[in-house]
């Protein structure tokens, strides 16, 4: 039976014969209008994955920043203390609330592919996918955003010169520092591939090892390059010294950037997602991220059902499914919207939800393979996730990544920037998929210039009483972590309890279900089987960074996912 695909049809002719949402000039939806709020909170939460990262945030707060420049500080220590996840050779995107006119405004600092790109290099000779040109080495890396993103922040929403946001971030590079054990264990994993090239040998092993427990580890390389984008902005990066260093790296290691690709990198702010819910305002990733559309979609299912009267067994199976169906879309449309024309209107809107919701039975699983097939991913950790929230009520969610562990191993000599290995979030073959078991769709093939489809979904609720910047790592799940923190934050939750909620998570394909241990107890467990799930325990996932602001007493909260201990949520 292929219901869905029918329903799709139909409810897409109904739209286009006058319903649903107006699409923006750039392919985005319009933004509704934020919930009002005139207060202030009169102090600050950050919530990193690095306590290093947390108090450099509260460092430039205290010299007179706001949430933007903290967020610049927070955002390049993590580059420094945590660079299995994030750093200045990968990306980010960046959900923001500016409380002076009540603005929310989102900016994309994906990584795009070089002009040079050819989908041939990630094939072996007989046809199959090439993994290691895909994840390791140069022509696994895009052109990295974080540098432009961050100076785009700063410029347009900081107070701060880079040269005070950034401070921190050098000077612990500088001065060195204790790498926690998740570091340490992610360098000795990928112990051989960054014996590959000399300048990741010598950024991560120094004396041919990685550093031991306790020692202090140094990185005077990223400390420069960092300097120069405090000194001259984005140029530092992408023109001069830094921009020919990258080049003459990753040519000398068979890449194919070229000084024109940096220079032609742009940060771009992109009309947010926003979708009601129970009261709430939910501002959150649009395209290249597929995270805000899939949430938007699965709220707007849920609105159908009163949850809160439901045995737990019938509530997380009326989220499973419309976790299905909004995964199967997901992989089906999404890509650049710079490059791809996508159904937004559609996918967004409250009647479309209405045809899906049609197709969810009451008592019984839909298996994925009666729905249109589409590909599948799977979890990945290497991505962080902060949240921040200012004395003035400004608020900010960045989830940035250089992708899979240590990104793609390689650094460029000279600068300390280990480069990222995003490429690999390209539908680079035709239906093989990626490190996240992603197949992906036309949407997604890589091109020249093109930005490659995300799962970030760093995300702002905003409610009358009370509102929380919400987000976390994790590949595809980063999407339903997400979207249960939502739901847990508007039954009222507090941060701690969200950080610490036990999660399950359903991605169309494979079609399982998987869980925590923990997440359900064993009557709901027997029922969602009885239903006809899989129940496939999984080891815990995800490091989320939550913020909330009760605006009924101004108290602001902040904490960090207790799964992860090197992580610090701190309100001052
Ligand atoms: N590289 C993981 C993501 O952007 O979803």
């Amino acid at each position: 039976m292929n219901f869905s695909l029918r329903s799709r049809a139909l409810l897409l002719g109904l739209l286009l014969a006058g319903g649903g949402a107006a699409m923006a000039a750039d392919g985005a939806p319009k933004a509704s209008p934020s919930t009002a709020m005139a207060q202030r909170p009169g102090h600050a939460g950050i919530a990193s994955a690095n306590f290093m990262a947390t108090n450099a945030g509260f460092e430039v707060l205290a010299k007179g920043g706001n949430a933007f420049d903290a967020a610049v500080a927070v955002a390049s220590t993590l580059s420094v203390v945590e660079p299995e996840s994030s750093g200045i050779g990968g990306g980010f995107m960046a959900t923001l609330h500016i409380a002076k006119g009540n603005r929310n405004v989102f900016i994309d600092a994906r990584e795009m592919a070089p002009m040079a790109v050819n989908p041939k290099d990630y094939l072996n000779p007989d046809g199959t996918p090439n993994r290691d040109t895909a994840l390791k080495g140069p022509l696994s890396a895009g052109i990295p955003g974080e540098p432009a993103g961050l100076a785009l922040l700063a410029k347009r929403y900081g107070k701060l010169p880079l040269s005070v946001s950034l401070a921190p971030a050098i000077r612990i590079a500088r001065d060195g520092f204790k790498p926690d054990p998740r570091l340490l264990g992610s360098i000795k994993e990928e112990q051989k591939n960054l014996e590959r090239w000399p300048a990741s040998a010598a950024k991560f092993l120094p004396n041919g090892q990685p550093p031991a427990t306790g020692e202090i580890w140094r990185d005077p390389d990223q400390a420069h390059t960092w300097e120069l984008i405090a000194e001259q902005g984005d140029a530092g990066f992408y023109r001069g010294e830094t921009a020919q260093k990258l080049v003459d790296a990753v040519h000398a290691a068979g890449g194919n950037w070229t000084l024109q690709d940096l220079a032609n990198y742009r940060a771009k702010e992109r009309t947010p997602i926003t979708v009601d819910y129970r009261g709430y305002q939910i501002v959150t990733a649009p395209p290249p991220s597929s995270g805000g559309v899939a949430i938007a979609e699965i709220l707007n299912i849920l609105r159908g059902y009163d949850l809160a009267q439901m045995d737990q067994a019938h509530r997380v199976h009326y989220i499973v499914e419309a976790m299905r169906r909004a995964f199967r879309d997901h992989n089906d449309y999404l890509g650049d919207p710079d490059f791809v024309k996508m159904p937004l209107d559609m996918l967004l809107s409250p009647y479309y939800a209405d045809g899906l919701r049609q197709s969810i039975l009451p008592d019984q699983a839909t298996p994925s393979s009666m729905l249109p097939h589409g590909p599948a991913q799977d979890p990945g950790m290497h991505t962080t996730h902060f949240s921040i929230i200012d004395k003035d009520g400004n608020m900010v969610g960045i989830t940035s990544t250089v992708n899979y562990i240590l990104g793609s191993t390689f650094v460029a000599k000279g600068t300390g920037v280990l480069l990222n290995d995003e490429m690999d979030d390209f539908a680079l073959v035709p239906n093989k998929p990626n490190v996240y078991g992603l197949l992906g769709s036309k949407a997604n093939a890589p091109e020249g210039g093109k930005r490659m489809l995300s799962s970030m979904s760093p995300s702002i609720v905003i409610g009358k009483d009370r509102s929380a910047v919400i987000g976390s790592p994790g590949g595809s799940t980063i999407i339903t972590q997400v979207l249960e923190g939502i739901l847990h934050f508007i039954d009222g939750q507090s941060a701690q309890q969200i950080a610490a909620d036990k999660r399950f998570h359903h991605q169309f394909l494979p079609d399982v279900v998987d869980v925590e241990d923990g997440v359900f107890d064993a009557a709901t467990s027997d029922s969602l089987r009885k239903m006809g799930y899989t129940l496939k325990p999984r080891e815990a996932w995800g490091f989320m960074n939550v913020v909330t602001w009760d605006h009924r007493d101004n108290k602001l909260d902040a904490a960090s996912d207790p799964r992860r201990p090197s992580g610090l949520g701190k309100v001052e």
